[in-house]
């Protein structure tokens, strides 16, 4: 298919990533105790050793039990997973010999990082790593006007005298070391993020390194998939369009590049108890179709709470997605975009199983009995529903039998489709090319 013969060729390994298409984010630290944004300590501008004080001496997830997320995981049809091993708040849930500031050292006394990447594995998984470059704990760190709990303060240049960015650089790098060396094979390395500005006030390449930090990461784990916010133009293999839905597959260059969107279920991604907004299954169900329908990969994300539980919002989404696909998910493994001679039919997403030339028509508005084709006619040989395996039959001459001609153009095959909607969150049509 022309569009995967195009793509950028990555570094790192990504036949699996484009393959497997689905994930799930993880995003868990002290911020899940106050349970109102992973960025609080920013927004409420909570000095480091007030936050410290308050969330790190009490964080205790005496309910944390990684099997069960990985079995959730799984059975959303996910296949990978990427956990903040730090965010932005510095908090580390390994046991970093670098700092105090980590999960042995909280009442939970202990490495949260690797019983969990144990019990993904164990569930066929891969493993994904964020790490966040942007560090409001570290002392070195220097404070910037834009993010932070203290960018606002009145002596932050004389705070930052004290600060040497290129220190805080070092630790970054030897923290990065200890996360692709002492927890087997990382599949993904999702660094977070680079804000550069033009007068040299935000951060970015310099602040962390990253030219250097590129070549370790390269080292420890070649074919390690990297994501692209370390503000280096060309060392990156995937894309990260965050909370959106691209129109398209996404283009660097003229050249379709892996992609890969995240969303949250509600808006924040660290646990949040009173938000309202949260997606419907379905809502969820044809975001991962739209994505694939464009050749990217979902990395759906989950806030754990601070005792270390999906809570029920979480797990009826993950079980509806499920739901779902333990009957489509064939449509979702191994397919991507369909190839442009294809037209899109109306109010449907097609994926396209190029290896066993599959196209699946997924039907997001149920139309009256018919279903027109444009550009398939002569292209299918058999069609049925995925949800019960039922045929679908077909014919060329628009609305056979009915004093409706001219409605279909001559390259159009119409589908006769049952007047019930199938009872599925979105019905799919297999069609068996030639
Ligand atoms: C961001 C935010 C953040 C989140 C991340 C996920 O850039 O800083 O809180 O972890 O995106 O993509």
């Amino acid at each position: 298919m022309a569009q995967i013969a195009e793509l950028r060729k990555t570094v790192g390994e990504s036949s699996w990533f484009v393959r497997d298409r689905f994930g799930m984010f993880i995003h868990w630290g002290l911020y899940s105790m106050a349970a109102r944004h992973e960025w609080v300590m920013h927004h409420e501008k909570i000095p480091p050793q007030e936050y410290e004080k308050k969330y790190f001496s009490r964080f205790d997830p005496d309910l944390y039990n990684p099997q069960a997320w990985a079995d959730a995981a799984c059975r959303a049809g996910m296949k990978y997973f990427v956990i903040t091993t730090k965010h932005h708040e510095g908090f580390c849930l390994w046991d970093s010999k670098l700092t105090t500031y980590k999960a042995t050292r909280t009442p939970a006394k202990r490495d949260l990082l690797r019983p969990m990447v144990e019990a993904f594995r164990k569930r066929n998984m891969r493993v994904g790593l964020y790490h966040s470059l942007i560090d409001w704990h570290h002392d070195q760190y220097v404070i910037d006007p834009h993010f932070g709990p203290l960018r606002d303060h009145p002596d932050r240049e004389k705070l930052n005298q004290k600060r040497n960015q290129a220190k805080y650089a070092a630790y970054l790098h030897g923290q990065v070391r200890e996360l692709l060396s002492n927890y087997g094979k990382i599949d993904v390395l999702w660094f977070d993020f680079s804000y550069p500005k033009p007068n040299g006030s935000g951060k970015g390449h310099q602040d962390w390194q990253s030219e250097k930090l590129y070549k370790l990461v390269r080292k420890l784990q070649p074919g390690v998939l990297l994501n692209d916010r370390l503000d280096l133009p060309n060392a990156w293999d995937i894309k990260t369009p965050e909370q959106v839905v691209p129109r398209q597959g996404v283009v660097v260059d003229g050249r379709p590049v892996v992609w890969e969107a995240c969303h949250t279920f509600s808006g924040s991604w660290g646990y949040h108890r009173d938000e309202q907004s949260w997606k419907s299954v379905p809502q969820l169900v044809e975001l991962l179709i739209d994505t694939v329908s464009k050749d990217g990969n979902l990395l759906l994300n989950v806030g754990p709470t601070s005792r270390g539980s999906f809570d029920e919002r979480t797990m009826d989404r993950l079980n509806g997605i499920g739901q779902w696909m333990d009957v489509h998910a064939k449509s979702i493994y191994g397919c991507g975009a369909a190839p442009a001679e294809f037209p899109v039919p109306q109010d449907c997403r097609l994926t396209w199983n190029a290896a066993k030339k599959r196209m699946y028509v997924h039907v997001l508005t149920w139309p009256f009995r018919h279903l027109h084709l444009d550009g398939f006619k002569d292209r299918v040989e058999y069609a049925h529903l995925l949800n019960d395996g039922s045929e679908i039959c077909f014919h060329k001459d628009g609305h056979r039998g009915l004093n409706f001609k001219g409605l279909a153009t001559p390259e159009t095959l119409t589908l006769e489709l049952p007047v019930q909607r199938p009872n599925v969150t979105v019905p799919v049509i297999e069609l068996f090319m030639k």
